[in-house]
């Protein structure tokens, strides 16, 4: 395990171990030394800032190059005047990566001014070739660039610029490759995510995901496990179970497991007290993970379950594999087995070809399903998805128009939901003070909504007994309630 190095003891004399992650070790080991040696002169310590684009998966991976920036010794900061900048970044709609560019460009101004400044790019928009390609001709002061399936090799790569001066670019197209037990720097010091499983092997039509995160492949469960003890063992309460699909975990282990068997193992780790999970697949959600749900009180009452269109017909052209019918069948049958559980859902509008008739299709569903909150999304053509080759593309105008209708429809369903627990006593994790007034603290029920209610910073990280006393919409006010002798 990686807390019990020692970088000291680490023997530079001779060549880079082979073997991972001791290789990695090794290059910590150096960078540390040159870290030191710049902030000596410099005399100060030197800094590194991670912005992260995109979903929890890239959230955790950036966790990961911050456990290393920290291992070697820079310095955490949130200001991009930093000795180091990195962006994690995400592909999966338009402006995810119109927005790295235009921060890029200010980057390269400050860069100018900052000798010594190293900037780099990783995560899912540098899996895309022509990404890449103008990269390196328009953004030539960019000193790495990595991709989603070597950015374990992080290390190795950080030696690599702070010794010389050459840029490094390396992406992998592909990986089987899962690396345990490199550093981790976690947000937070109660809850973490875990991932559980890698890459994607649904190819829905509209997602680029399947093309940047590589092939399904999950992680031991007793890796998971062991992880989870140690998070638990480090002040863990809550853990965030994560994959693009986490219900077809498993299935290309040596020795096969379901997701709800793996759910059944985490929930018997002592100490925990909560376990969340996402993303799941409808079509590939089982009534064992449905049962499990059911009797196991560690796993939340909220589940994520996207939608992404209520019409069969353009289900179908997404190769999502499954029916309005049978999304609807599964939520009754959730419903039933669980019976106060909020669920939440991703949809979205103006996929190529479709009409009114289907868009009210969406609408329908969101009616009947009534989530507690949804993302909704406006279709992002993707070059080399399927989709982007259909014809039919909807034009921009039409899209809002749907767009804004189905917000306001999810909003106001969501308004009426989230009260469904005011004026009972409900356990809420603590997670901050609240930001708006800090004599507040601010945290979540089980099944995810916000709740802020009068306390102190000694609450954080604790499961506390509140009386929801009004909810305002997304969020409730509340007391604490303080146990009867
Ligand atoms: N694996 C998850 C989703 C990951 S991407 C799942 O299958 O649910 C998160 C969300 O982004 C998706 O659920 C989808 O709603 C949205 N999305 C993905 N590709 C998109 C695109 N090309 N345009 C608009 N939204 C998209
Ligand atoms: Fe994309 Fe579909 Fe995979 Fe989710 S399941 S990541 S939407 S291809
Ligand atoms: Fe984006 Fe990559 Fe996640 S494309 S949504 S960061 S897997």
């Amino acid at each position: 395990m990686y807390e019990n190095i020692d970088f000291d003891q680490i023997d530079l004399s001779g060549p880079a171990p082979e073997q991972e992650p001791e290789r990695q070790y090794y290059f910590m080991a150096i960078a540390r030394e040159l870290v030191r040696r710049q902030s000596e002169k410099l005399g100060r310590p030197l800094t590194a800032c991670t912005t992260t684009f995109g979903c929890q998966m890239n959230a955790r991976d950036s966790e990961k190059l911050e456990g290393i920036l920290e291992a070697v010794g820079y310095q955490k900061s949130d200001s991009e005047d930093a000795d180091f900048v990195i962006y994690n970044t995400c592909t999966v709609r338009e402006n995810a990566n119109l927005k790295v560019y235009g921060r890029l460009g200010q980057l390269g101004k400050r860069k100018k001014n900052h000798p010594g400044m190293k900037i780099a790019l990783c995560g899912c928009m540098m899996q895309e070739p022509h990404v890449v390609e103008k990269l390196k001709k328009s953004y030539p002061f960019v000193d790495l660039i990595f991709g989603t399936h070597n950015i374990f090799k992080f290390a190795e790569y950080l030696e690599e610029i702070l010794s010389g001066e050459n840029r490094i670019v390396e992406i992998w197209e592909d990986t089987d490759k899962i690396v345990e037990n490199l550093p981790v720097d976690r947000k937070y010091s109660f809850k973490s995510g875990v991932n559980i499983m890698f890459g994607c092997n649904n190819f829905c039509s509209y997602c680029i995901v399947p093309y940047v995160r590589g092939r399904e492949r999950s992680r031991k469960p007793e890796e998971i496990l062991a992880e989870v003890k140690r998070l638990v063992a480090d002040g863990v309460v809550e853990v965030m179970l994560l994959g693009q699909n986490v219900n077809s975990y498993g299935k290309n282990l040596e020795h096969p497991m379901t997701f709800a068997q793996l759910l059944r193992e985490v929930a018997k780790v002592e100490g925990l007290k909560r376990i969340r999970f996402m993303t799941s697949h409808p079509k590939d959600l089982s009534d064992e993970l449905i049962q499990v749900m059911a009797e196991e009180p560690k796993i939340c009452r909220h589940l994520h379950l996207p939608l992404q269109s209520g019409s069969s017909r353009i289900l179908k052209l997404m190769n999502r594999r499954y029916t309005k019918e049978q999304y609807l069948e599964l939520v009754d049958r959730i419903r039933k087995a669980v019976p106060d559980i909020s669920l939440t859902t991703d949809i979205i509008v103006g996929f190529p070809g479709e009409t009114e008739e289907d868009f009210q299709e969406t609408l329908d569903v969101v009616r009947r399903v009534r989530y507690d909150s949804a993302f909704t999304f406006q279709y992002s053509r993707r070059s080399g998805t399927p989709a982007a080759a259909l014809e039919n593309q909807i034009p921009h105008e039409e899209v809002q128009r749907h767009f804004d209708q189905l917000l306001a429809e999810v909003q106001q369903i969501a308004r009426e939901v989230c009260r469904r627990d005011e004026h009972t006593v409900q356990e809420v994790l603590v997670e901050e003070i609240n930001e708006h007034d800090p004599s507040l603290v601010s945290g979540r029920l089980s099944n995810n909504t916000l709740v802020h209610f009068p306390g102190d910073a000694s609450m954080i990280g604790t499961l506390q007994k509140v009386y929801l006393e009004e909810s305002k919409g997304f969020y409730y006010m509340g007391s604490l309630v303080t146990e009867e002798k």
